[in-house]
């Protein structure tokens, strides 16, 4: 272990310096991966734009169920036309999302916390290696604890299943979790940003913060950024216009889609600022146009 005392501050970002070693892949740091592996990548970040919009709606699987999603049966479907990709667990896959349907799987496969325990980091890896290909997942998410408790064993469930992932050519996503004692701070993300890449993630979920290009430009592999909690609709344009303004890869939104008074109109929104390049300014007056005719 290096010794930490007397250690630097990082700096020296290169913000307005092009990823070096892009070699034509349109995914950020993904130049040497097999084949099997890049197409899985371009079923989540479309070629044309080498953006996502992913709809997360796992929250299930530690809270139970969640406002606008008491139906995933009903709610889904209908949002399923404006995202490239559906992040949720196999059960509700399964269960509740037809096969027939030409989207990216993002599956959940860390599991092991419920809302019922205050602490919620710790996690073991749920799937089976066998189960994401059978499940046809162009990517296993894994959730990780840094500075927490559950840091260590989040850590080995990522590098676990990037080994498992690796011998089918599936990708991992590493997400970056963000609890009740836990720092949201640029410093906090800076880190989890980092060591996930470094474990061999191949994309990174996290939060939009302060020094937000600095964090894209030292993280080698795309990132995709949480919607989070409920925003008024305008705000959360302005978060998905700022993480693509600044670098991201796409976003990852839940509740800010599934929650909204208008969730098809939200979808189409959010893709128009992730795909065809529109401002929060033009999506917000899309979402008030249509949505105004669809009351
Ligand atoms: C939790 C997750 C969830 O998928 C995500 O947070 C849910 O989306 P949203 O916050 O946008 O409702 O990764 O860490």
């Amino acid at each position: 272990m290096a010794d930490v005392d007397g250690l630097k501050v990082a700096k020296n970002y290169h913000v307005n310096e092009p990823f070096a070693k892009n070699g034509g892949f349109h995914v950020k740091g993904m130049q040497d991966v097999d084949w099997g592996m890049k197409k899985r990548l371009s079923k989540i970040f479309q070629p044309e734009s080498g953006h996502t919009v992913m709809l997360a709606f796992d929250h299930g699987y530690f809270m139970g169920s969640t406002a606008g999603l008491e139906r995933l049966d009903l709610v889904i479907p209908p949002l399923m036309p404006y995202v490239d990709v559906l992040m949720g667990t196999r059960g509700a896959m399964r269960t509740c999302i037809p096969a027939e349907n030409n989207k990216g799987i993002a599956l959940r496969v860390s599991c092991g916390s419920s809302i019922v325990d205050e602490d919620l980091s710790h996690e073991v890896i749920g799937v089976s290696i066998e189960d994401a290909v059978r499940m046809d997942a162009s990517c296993m998410a894994v959730q990780t604890f840094i500075g927490a408790d559950g840091e260590k064993d989040s850590l080995e469930n990522l590098c676990k299943t990037v080994d498992a992932g690796l011998k089918y050519n599936i990708p991992t996503m590493g997400v970056v979790a963000v609890g009740k004692q836990m720092e949201r701070t640029s410093r906090f993300f800076k880190l989890a940003t980092r060591i996930l890449p470094e474990l061999g993630a191949h994309i990174v979920k996290t939060y939009y913060c302060e020094d937000f290009e600095e964090i894209v430009s030292a993280c080698p592999v795309p990132i995709v950024v949480a919607g989070g909690k409920k925003l008024p609709e305008n705000e959360a344009l302005t978060l998905c216009y700022k993480a693509i303004s600044e670098g991201a890869s796409g976003m990852d939104m839940g509740r800010n889609i599934f929650q909204s008074t208008h969730p098809e109109v939200m979808a189409q929104a959010v893709n128009m600022i992730v795909h065809k390049g529109a401002t929060d300014k033009e999506a917000y007056e899309f979402y008030l146009d249509v949505s105004s005719q669809s009351k």
